[in-house]
């Protein structure tokens, strides 16, 4: 089996028009290992049933575990290398909450009522065990543009490169991945009060056409300088499958990142939210607020497999 078919197939694959973000936190003195089994099931089994209504629908559903938890759903599995809390950062005015999430699942469609009818389902499958504190409808907004309208996800990897991004490549949990989920709200007044030219300095690509603005143009605050992680001249690329959120009055955007290390994730945040010597930090951040922020492990399908046996 190659590395891509161990992945739970909704890590690797593009995004969908609609999503469903379930974020729940364990009731831990409910936790059995019978009810996890049973819950487990209603993921794999509603997905199932609900994608042979249209199978053209692309229904999927991607389990992420966070660090808390790992060890009560699973105490005879080694946690995995590198799951650890997200840790919240701030600097200046700019913060980065750490918020409660013990599991977290995306439901991938590309219509509203299959993703909409899994998530109903796993609502109730978890409910023994678990408590839903975040329920979030993402959608694909145009052209695949975030609500401060731009396109966003041009520079993901794609085909192998995709694999080798996200996906542990060896050991117990080869196939696994890494996921940051934050929640960001825009501040549209605001953004809306720039040119479209001061816009395209914050991102460092143009606005229409998304064309990125060559090196030696780019702002140094821009979005695209601070986000891209580099190792010794290398870049560490991430997949990102962000998706618009919220109603025409409140809005922002879902930030749904997979990478084959949690530092990746981890190190792009570090170097968005810091000023450097100059004072530059990503200025995105002066236009988007992060309400919610947390880190999980989205362990390899088998693994979960081997679960509900
Ligand atoms: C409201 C939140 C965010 C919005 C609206 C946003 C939007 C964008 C846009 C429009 C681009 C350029 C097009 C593209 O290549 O996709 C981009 C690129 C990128 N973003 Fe974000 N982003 C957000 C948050 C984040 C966060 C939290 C991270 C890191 C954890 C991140 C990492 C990246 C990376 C790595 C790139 C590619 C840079 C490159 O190589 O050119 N973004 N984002």
């Amino acid at each position: 089996m190659s590395l891509a078919e161990q992945a739970q197939p909704g890590a690797i694959s593009d995004p969908t028009a609609f999503a469903e973000y379930l974020t729940f936190t364990l009731r831990d003195h409910d936790v059995t290992s019978d009810k996890v089994i049973s819950a487990l099931d209603m993921v794999a089994n509603a997905t199932k049933s609900i994608r042979q209504k249209d199978p053209d629908s692309q229904v999927s559903s991607t389990v992420g575990i966070g660090a808390r938890a790992w060890p009560l759903l699973f105490p005879e599995a080694d946690m995995p290398e590198g799951l650890t809390a997200f840790e919240a950062m701030s600097d200046g005015d700019r913060s980065f909450p750490s918020t409660p999430g013990d599991l977290f699942v995306m439901v991938k469609s590309s219509r509203i009522d299959l993703a909409f009818e899994v998530g109903k389902y796993l609502i109730l499958g978890f409910a023994p065990i678990a408590d839903c504190v975040e329920d979030q409808r993402g959608f694909k907004y145009l052209d695949d543009r975030d609500l401060i309208n731009f396109v966003d996800g041009t520079e993901n990897p794609r085909g192998t490169e995709r694999v080798a991004a996200v996906l542990v490549p060896s050991g117990t949990y080869a196939g696994g991945t890494h996921l940051l989920i934050q929640t960001y709200l825009d501040r549209q007044a605001e953004w809306n009060a720039l040119t479209i030219e001061d816009q395209e300095g914050v991102i460092g690509r143009t606005k229409f056409d998304d064309i990125e603005i060559p090196d030696a143009e780019k702002k140094p605050f821009a979005h695209n300088v601070k986000s891209k992680v580099e190792i010794d001249g290398t870049e560490i690329k991430m997949f990102r499958q962000n998706r618009a959120i919220g109603t025409a009055k409140e809005h922002g955007t879902m930030f749904v990142g997979f990478a084959a290390e949690a530092s990746t994730l981890t190190t792009s945040l570090r170097q968005m939210i810091t000023a450097d010597a100059d004072g530059n930090y990503d200025h995105l951040l002066d236009f988007v607020t992060a309400t919610t922020g947390a880190m999980y492990f989205v362990p390899p399908q088998a693994f979960l497999d081997a679960i509900t046996g």
